[in-house]
């Protein structure tokens, strides 16, 4: 037997409001078929004036509860991957940890931007089979809406705002049980300029706005994500043709084939939501793997390779048997 980090429930949270495509070229000149074309994107979520990311955050999570038919009594961690969250400081896990009425355990941020939920599965792995947690909430979630600049139509028509939520748990499981087989994290810092935010409380004294040169992300954006899945699925051995799930960072479906063409991958085992969701940084991932387990895709038993890669650069993936 072997203590694993399982996959015991998943949720999410999108807000009402959505802005089409059509929406879009009111702001900037673009066009549907431009935005389609180029990245499958057909519409976003855009959370409400009010709404901020512990809500959508705190939605996801009470899903995921439910879903993994925990009680809140029983978390020991909350960690909330994000990039915008609600203030500087308090880091918004402690707010999701105050809405759900939690007062035990601890509650932290993530950020490693697009890669923070893959971050995050690999810390709660670490923690979990290190005995140091038993029950952990780990969230994805932005409102990714309220750092672009809506007049720049390179990045403004990318993103969108949503919340993923999962809760893992402590199990002694067979060999051949379910939970996390493996993770691979990495960054390299040297590549800020071609993706970044340009405003933070240390060097600007403001929140700033998303800035990116697209097409030199792309290219990196795949070789490292195809690298990362294959040393995450080396660790344990496992060729890449075993794996029954792919569950990418959705930033563009053009990436997606990308990668799946590189790799050799079934197209039909890649999970996508960008055309809905567009790309949610964080949230992505835990969307995604959300939308696919409950439509009833992804079951119990199957393998699923989660990846993502994203602002620093960072990037990884993570293996896990659900
Ligand atoms: O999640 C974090 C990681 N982020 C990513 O992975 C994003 C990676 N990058 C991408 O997804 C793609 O590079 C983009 C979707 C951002 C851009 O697609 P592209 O095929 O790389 O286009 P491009 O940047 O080379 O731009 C091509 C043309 C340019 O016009 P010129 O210079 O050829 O005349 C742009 O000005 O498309 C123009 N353009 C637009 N046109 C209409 C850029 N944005 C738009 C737009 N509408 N929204």
């Amino acid at each position: 037997m072997v203590l694993r980090a399982i996959l015991a429930g998943t949720g999410q949270y999108l807000p009402e409001k959505i802005l089409s495509n059509a929406d879009m070229s009111q702001f900037v000149e673009t066009s549907d078929e431009w935005i389609v074309a180029r990245t499958g994107i057909t519409q976003r979520h855009q959370a409400a004036e009010g709404e901020f990311t512990s809500d959508l955050a705190t939605a996801a999570a009470r899903n995921a509860l439910k879903d993994a038919d925990v009680n809140i009594e029983d978390i020991d961690l909350i960690i909330v991957a994000t990039t915008t969250p609600d203030y500087t400081f308090p880091a918004t896990a402690t707010i999701v940890q105050k809405n759900l009425g939690m007062t035990h355990g601890a509650a932290f941020d993530l950020q490693a931007v697009c890669s923070g939920f893959i971050y995050g599965v690999n810390v709660v792995d670490a923690m979990i089979r290190a005995g140091a947690a038993r029950n952990v909430l780990l969230v994805g979630a932005e409102t990714f809406t309220r750092i672009l600049d809506f007049t720049d139509r390179t990045t403004c028509v990318l993103f969108g705002d949503g919340a993923g939520a999962v809760v893992m748990s402590a199990k002694e499981v067979d060999e051949d049980g379910p939970g996390v087989l493996a993770s691979f994290i990495r960054s390299d810092g040297r590549h800020k300029d071609l993706l970044h935010v340009d405003g933070g409380p240390s060097s600007t004294g403001t929140v700033g706005h998303v800035r990116m040169i697209g097409n030199q992300v792309f290219k990196r954006a795949v070789n490292d994500i195809a690298d990362a899945m294959t040393q995450c699925a080396a660790k344990v051995d496992m060729p890449i043709e075993d794996i029954d799930w792919f569950v990418p960072h959705q930033a563009n479906q053009r990436i997606l084939n990308g990668v799946a063409k590189k790799l050799a991958i079934n197209p039909d085992s890649v999970i996508s939501t960008v055309a809905r969701h567009a790309n949610t940084s964080a949230a992505s991932v835990p969307l995604a793997l959300h939308t696919a387990i409950a439509d009833g895709r992804i079951k119990r038993g199957d393998t699923v390779m989660l990846e993502a890669f994203g602002g620093g650069f960072t990037w990884g993936a993570a293996l896990l048997r659900y």
